[in-house]
């Protein structure tokens, strides 16, 4: 059976004979007998304990993306940051090192390097697709490999099984964030990842509904993740999990709704004077086409332009926009636009803006599922009052 149709019938809860599946919002459970609590509480007998680490709508969401991974396992969490937390408590001790590729979100960066550095953990950020940086870079005591891919905003690809064979043969474990793509366009437990990571509120919810994390992979790297999460409480709330597994229910058929829109806005972008570079996985002259082609068997809708100019004129562009929503998240129905330089990459330093080529003319959109010539005509009228604008001198930020 394809993997589509498993997640989407996969282990359901239902209140009687209702169709839609029902939300187990509760705390606690019943248990038969002192003895039945005490075989559940040890882990002696399955069954739900505590909604902190068992709720059955949880695990209702776990299954099906678990199935989409292609995984054996899945956990879900609070956010995609409580998932990074997870990893790096369950894995990482005092005096390790990882490695994160450069460009990845400015959060995940600074959990690593701020908070896990306060406690003798050192990271090493190196260029994505540099294979030879990923080898110079590795340590004895590198643990961790953190890879997004495409990165955001600038969409760099990195070849996951290139990455996995380095991570075997050094003993570390690689997490791929599969946010961007998401199972339908991208795999990465096939490639040789170890774990997949997902910030769960964007395409898996994909209307901007709720916060939600996960993670994803073998059962023995599932097993110490769930036992940090009785301990800590980072949990998934049910009525999260409830939306988050209807919202899987239509991931593919929004996806390809996603990649079909992109591709218009795309092509449409390309033809503008006043646009000096567009980033996507759909360029057919991407330096890593040739991984982009057996990786993934299709495109994230985020698309990043340089807009001539400078930040006033990207400032005005984007404040013109009448039908797309300025808003940082992605994977909505609704096209968003946001500003990296001074919104999601804002914590990085002028040095590493530069290096990363966040630019303030640098603008991301997520392509969302309106018709796309009504987004088209949305940023051709911006983007000529902007002009307009700047040749009359009239900037006002
Ligand atoms: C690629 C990626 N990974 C992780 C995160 C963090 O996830 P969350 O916001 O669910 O904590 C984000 C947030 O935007 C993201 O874009």
């Amino acid at each position: 059976m394809d993997n589509t149709t498993r997640a989407i019938h996969a282990d359901a809860v239902y209140l009687e004979d209702s169709h839609a599946e029902s939300i187990a919002m509760t705390s606690a459970y019943d248990f038969d007998s002192a003895a039945e609590a005490h075989a559940r509480f040890s882990g002696e007998k399955p069954g739900n304990v505590y909604s902190r680490f068992t709720n059955p709508s949880v695990e209702m969401f776990e299954k099906k993306l678990a199935a989409l991974e292609g995984g054996e396992a899945a956990i879900g969490l609070a956010s995609g940051m409580a998932a990074y937390m997870a990893i790096a408590m369950s894995f990482l001790k005092q005096g390790d090192h990882v490695l994160l590729a450069s460009g990845i979100f400015g959060t995940t960066t600074h959990l690593f390097r701020q908070y896990f550095g306060q406690f003798g953990i050192t990271a090493t950020s190196v260029q994505v697709d540099d294979y030879a940086a990923w080898q110079q870079e590795m340590r004895p005591n590198t643990r961790l490999m953190v890879v997004e891919s495409p990165t955001n905003p600038l969409m760099g690809v990195a070849d996951l099984a290139r990455l996995s064979t380095l991570a075997k043969r050094n003993d570390a474990i690689l997490v791929i964030d599969n946010t961007l793509l998401t199972p339908v366009f991208q795999q990465p437990l096939q490639w040789g990842a170890d774990l997949v990571l997902h910030s769960a509120g964007k395409f898996l919810d994909g209307q901007g509904r709720c916060v939600g994390g996960a993670i994803v992979g073998r059962e023995d790297l599932i097993k110490p993740l769930r036992a940090y999460l009785r301990s800590s409480g980072i949990c998934m709330s049910p009525f999260n999990a409830w939306i988050l597994s209807k919202g899987i229910e239509t991931l593919k058929a929004r996806m390809k709704l996603h990649e079909y829109n992109a591709r218009h806005v795309y092509s449409w972008l390309k033809q503008q004077p006043d646009i000096e570079a567009v980033y996507s996985t759909l360029a057919s002259d991407h330096p890593n086409r040739e991984v982009i082609q057996r990786q993934q068997t299709g495109h994230s809708p985020i698309i990043s332009f340089r807009l001539h100019g400078d930040k006033a004129r990207a400032w005005r562009f984007i404040d013109g926009l009448e039908l797309v929503s300025r808003c940082t998240n992605i994977g909505d129905a609704k096209t968003m636009i946001t500003h990296p330089a001074t919104t999601t990459h804002g914590r990085y330093t002028a040095e590493e803006k530069a290096h990363y080529g966040i630019t303030d003319n640098l603008v991301r959109i997520c392509v969302g599922l309106e018709e796309p010539t009504d987004i088209i005509d949305d940023l051709e009228q911006a983007m000529n009052a902007a002009k307009a604008a700047a040749d009359d001198g009239v900037m006002v930020y």
